[in-house]
């Protein structure tokens, strides 16, 4: 599916390789909603974009609020072809801490956000795309990108809920394939190793070198435009469908 003049929906587009893939694919004429919970920077986004893109203050796990936004989008631009499920966070929640069980409440919320949310975003999206006439010869109405994480294979100590949550992304891609295949819909998920978004920007001096050394080659931190286009190869090659793609440099995560 060519992304020029379709319109895309990206959660967590106010940030990291949300936000790269939200300016990469505005850069290539798509029409671009932003569905995330930080209105300062998505609102800034937003306005630096320009006409053809649009921020929506959503959580991804609530049932309305994504369908009323949803609902605000197909009004402005006549429809939705991309979705790309990138809103996410990774606290640590260890199965036994030094101050006893983890945290039920925050294993929850991990899922809730980062596995429910997607479900959530693609199901509703994929009801709008069902709707568009086909786009090109193979009978395209949309498609939809998940993200998972290496964390899905290889979750380090600490990454109960973040693995258990980006496995089940990672599991549910091909059935959503499977469901929306009749629907002319695609559905891919990226995997990324390590990515340099904000998050880096956090950690210590030394943890942030020693994370930079571990992927295979090249021996460098990934960069969310990097990931932006690969999006955009999942999106323009029809014969990509049902598929987790890792995008790591070669690294397999250790335990720590
Ligand atoms: N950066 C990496 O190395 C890396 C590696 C593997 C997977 N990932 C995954 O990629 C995705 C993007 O990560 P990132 O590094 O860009 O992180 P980020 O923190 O820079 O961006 C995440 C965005 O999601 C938004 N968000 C969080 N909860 C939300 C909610 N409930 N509803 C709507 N928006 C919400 C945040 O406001 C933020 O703008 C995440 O799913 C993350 O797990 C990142």
């Amino acid at each position: 599916m060519n992304i020029s003049e379709k319109t895309a929906i990206i959660t967590g587009g106010a940030s990291g390789l949300g936000e790269a893939t939200a300016r990469h694919f505005h850069s290539l004429g798509a029409n671009v909603a932003i569905f995330d919970v930080n209105v300062y920077r998505g609102l800034a986004i937003s306005q630096e974009l320009g006409s053809r893109c649009s921020f929506y203050d959503v959580d991804v796990t609530g049932d309305g609020s994504v369908a009323k936004a949803m609902a605000r989008v197909v009004e402005k631009y006549g429809g939705v072809h991309i979705c790309c499920n990138y809103a996410g966070i990774a606290p640590a929640v260890k199965t036994l801490g030094r101050d006893g069980p983890g945290d039920l409440e925050l294993f929850t919320k991990v899922i809730h956000i980062n596995l429910i949310g997607t479900f959530n975003v693609a199901r509703l999206a994929a009801h709008e795309m069902a709707k568009n006439t086909p786009v090109d010869e193979d009978g395209s109405r949309g498609v939809i990108i998940n993200t998972a994480s290496v964390a899905a294979y290889e979750g380090q100590i600490g990454q109960a809920a973040y693995s258990a949550s980006k496995g089940g992304v990672a599991s549910m891609t091909l059935t959503m394939a499977r469901d929306l295949a009749r629907n002319g819909i695609r559905v891919n998920a990226i995997a990324p190793g390590l990515i340099h978004t904000p998050m880096f920007d956090a950690f210590p001096q030394e943890v942030y070198n020693s994370l930079s050394r571990q992927p295979l080659y090249p021996v460098r931190l990934g960069k969310p435009e990097e990931v932006a286009r690969l999006a955009q190869h999942l999106v323009e090659n029809n014969y990509m469908n049902g598929e987790v793609v890792r995008m790591d440099a070669g690294i397999r995560m250790q335990a720590k």
